[in-house]
């Protein structure tokens, strides 16, 4: 079993928010533009509906909205954070960072604000980073962010991806916590080899925005869904299995499961896989449907607010997304 090198210090999450779009788009106003059914999307994905942000709205509104959100759950001043992380792959502009704009106003301005690009696993990603900085002692306040408008560069006539996803924004505040608790473990990983199975090429220097790119939709997000599908649930398994072994824990002692909402057929195989029964499993997709990185921090959010998740209790997360990258962690709250 890997050893995690000793460390001055640990991180712990002290207030969650989350901001989602008013606008909400079913099922049946997608039988509208494609050729599909409520009873296939709801069959095959668990997505019942989910939030789309209107033409002229930033992802960095609905940013700042989930970090003001988390910062008075933490009942922590903006000056007071060191960090800002966000994991996007639909942030505002090319450069600079989406973060850049989410510093500036909430006025943290002691922070430097970075961007990470991790897909789906974004908020992982950042998390990760955040709890290696701060058992470094080089951070002791930052705000973890997952956030993203995908529906900004999906293919309203690609029935195979625009069912699946929707727009959200979700933060926490992870702060230096001296006695062991908070994040348990934290794991990340990639595989370049699969990056053909999901991307967005168009706009990047790899493939110049052109007429005729656009023309060809090169400048939406393609997926392979089945074979991601496959990928995904032999991922998520693993990632659960090391993030619980990095905590020196029993799958037993996790009392739920709060996996990314990418596909409730993907969440319930993994659950199994686990043998983790299915009362166990925090599921929100339904409402939202996949909103990326954002995904896993909304549902820990909602799992909290509801009082489903309660104070003392134990989460396993993982996640998994296009690059293909992973990660999971282990969390008392
Ligand atoms: O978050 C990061 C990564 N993304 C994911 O996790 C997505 C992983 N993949 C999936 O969730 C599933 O693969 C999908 C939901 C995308 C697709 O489900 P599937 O069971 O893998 O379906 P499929 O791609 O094998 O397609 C089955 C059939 C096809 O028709 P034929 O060829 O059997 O006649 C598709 O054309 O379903 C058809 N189809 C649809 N039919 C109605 C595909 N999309 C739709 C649709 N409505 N929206």
């Amino acid at each position: 079993m890997e050893r995690l090198p000793t460390r001055t210090c640990h991180s712990r999450i002290t207030g969650m928010g989350s901001a989602v779009p008013e606008q909400v788009l079913t099922n049946h106003d997608l039988e509208l533009l494609v050729d599909t059914s409520d009873e296939w999307i709801t069959g095959r994905t668990g997505i019942k509906e989910r939030r789309m942000c209107k033409k002229g709205e930033r992802l960095s509104d609905y940013c700042v909205k989930a970090c003001r959100r988390a910062l008075e759950d933490a009942q922590v001043e903006a000056g007071e954070i060191d960090a800002i992380l966000i994991g996007t792959i639909s942030g505002d502009y090319r450069f600079p960072a989406t973060s850049i704009f989410v510093q500036s106003e909430l006025r943290a301005m002691n922070a430097f604000a970075l961007d990470i690009s991790a897909t789906c696993s974004g908020w992982l990603y950042a998390l990760f980073h955040a709890d290696a900085l701060i058992a470094a002692g080089r951070v002791r306040k930052a705000l973890v962010v997952g956030a993203e408008m995908l529906t900004s560069i999906t293919d309203w006539s690609d029935r195979s991806t625009c069912v699946l996803f929707g727009d959200a924004a979700a933060a926490a505040v992870v702060e230096a916590s001296d006695g062991h608790e908070g994040v348990l473990s934290v794991h990340i990983g990639s595989n370049g080899d699969l990056a053909h199975l999901l991307y967005c090429k168009g706009g990047g220097n790899g493939k110049y925005l052109t007429e005729e790119s656009i023309r060809k939709g090169e400048h939406y997000l393609r997926m392979s869904g089945n074979d991601v599908f496959k990928h995904a649930v032999r991922t998520m398994y693993r990632a659960s299995v090391k993030a619980i072994e990095l905590a020196h824990m029993e799958i037993d002692e996790i009392d739920w499961l709060i996996p990314h909402q990418a596909n409730i057929r993907i969440m319930e195989a993994t659950a199994e896989r686990l043998r983790i029964p299915r009362e166990r499993v925090f599921i929100n997709i339904d409402k939202y449907g996949n909103t990326s990185a954002a995904s896993v921090p909304l549902a820990i959010d909602e799992a909290r607010r509801t009082g489903k998740l309660k104070p003392g209790q134990t989460v396993l997360t993982v996640v998994f997304g296009g690059g293909f990258t992973w990660g999971s962690a282990v969390i008392r709250f």
